[in-house]
């Protein structure tokens, strides 16, 4: 693959602080933004309406191959139109994220949301983040990234993102979700999550968010200025 425009990749954990930092990261160097789970998420509500069988691999392909998705990656906080609903908050419910994680196990699911990842790589840059950014969808990225963070602080974290959307959630579930969807998001078969031996490993817990991102722009190739 020969693609002259730069993409940096950030993977890691649920609740890691990936989002903060791609969407931090996109707007300080004025490239685009790829939110990846918000697609596998879209893909899941979908699936979820149109009451298909989250183990029946083919329907969820078919699902994700009709899915008539508009995103937009620009705007403050991503928008998503599934046939032109919004459904942008929809999408963030515990019951989403965890079907999103269990139709991602379907190499027939992934194969159909691909090029709609690579199509996002758009001058003069993108910044991507997900699972298998690294791995799979963007591997001559000029800066990968995995990020992690205690279980304890990802479910804080969790906790105060459902909160200001008006849904409280106790953090013992919040733990037991992250483990489970932890565990097959790395378990599964098709692009786990893992650390690719290139990528810059950091762990978000002890930092800011503005520490993170000074962290991640002193090892781009040629740490572009922020705006
Ligand atoms: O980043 P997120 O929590 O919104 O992602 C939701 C789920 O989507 C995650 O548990 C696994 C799946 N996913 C994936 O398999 N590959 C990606 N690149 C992004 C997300």
């Amino acid at each position: 693959m020969d693609n002259p425009i730069p993409a940096i990749a950030i993977d890691g954990t649920a609740g890691s602080g990936k989002g903060t930092l791609a969407r931090e990261l996109a707007r300080e160097l004025g490239w685009h933004y790829l939110d990846s789970g918000a697609l596998y998420r879209a893909c899941a509500y979908t699936i979820l309406l149109q009451q298909i069988d989250l183990d029946d691999a083919r329907a969820c392909g078919k699902a994700a191959h009709d899915m008539e998705l508009e995103v937009r990656f620009e705007t403050p906080g991503l928008q998503l139109w599934l046939s032109g609903k919004d459904i942008s908050e929809q999408i963030r419910t515990p019951e989403v994220g965890a079907a999103s994680s269990s139709i991602a196990s379907h190499p027939e699911v992934r194969r159909e949301l691909l090029p709609r990842q690579r199509a996002a790589r758009q001058a003069p840059g993108l910044v991507a983040d997900g699972r298998d950014m690294a791995s799979v969808v963007f591997p001559d990225a000029v800066l990968k990234v995995f990020l992690t963070a205690s279980l304890e602080i990802r479910a804080q974290r969790r906790q105060a993102q459902l909160k200001a959307m008006g849904v409280d959630a106790k953090i013992g579930a919040l733990i037991q979700e992250l483990t489970l969807r932890d565990q097959q998001d790395m378990q599964r078969h098709a692009a786990p999550l893992i650390q690719t031996p290139d990528a810059f490993l950091l762990d978000t817990g002890a930092y800011s968010i503005e520490e993170v991102c000074a962290q991640v722009r002193a090892r781009l190739p040629d740490s572009p200025t922020p705006h």
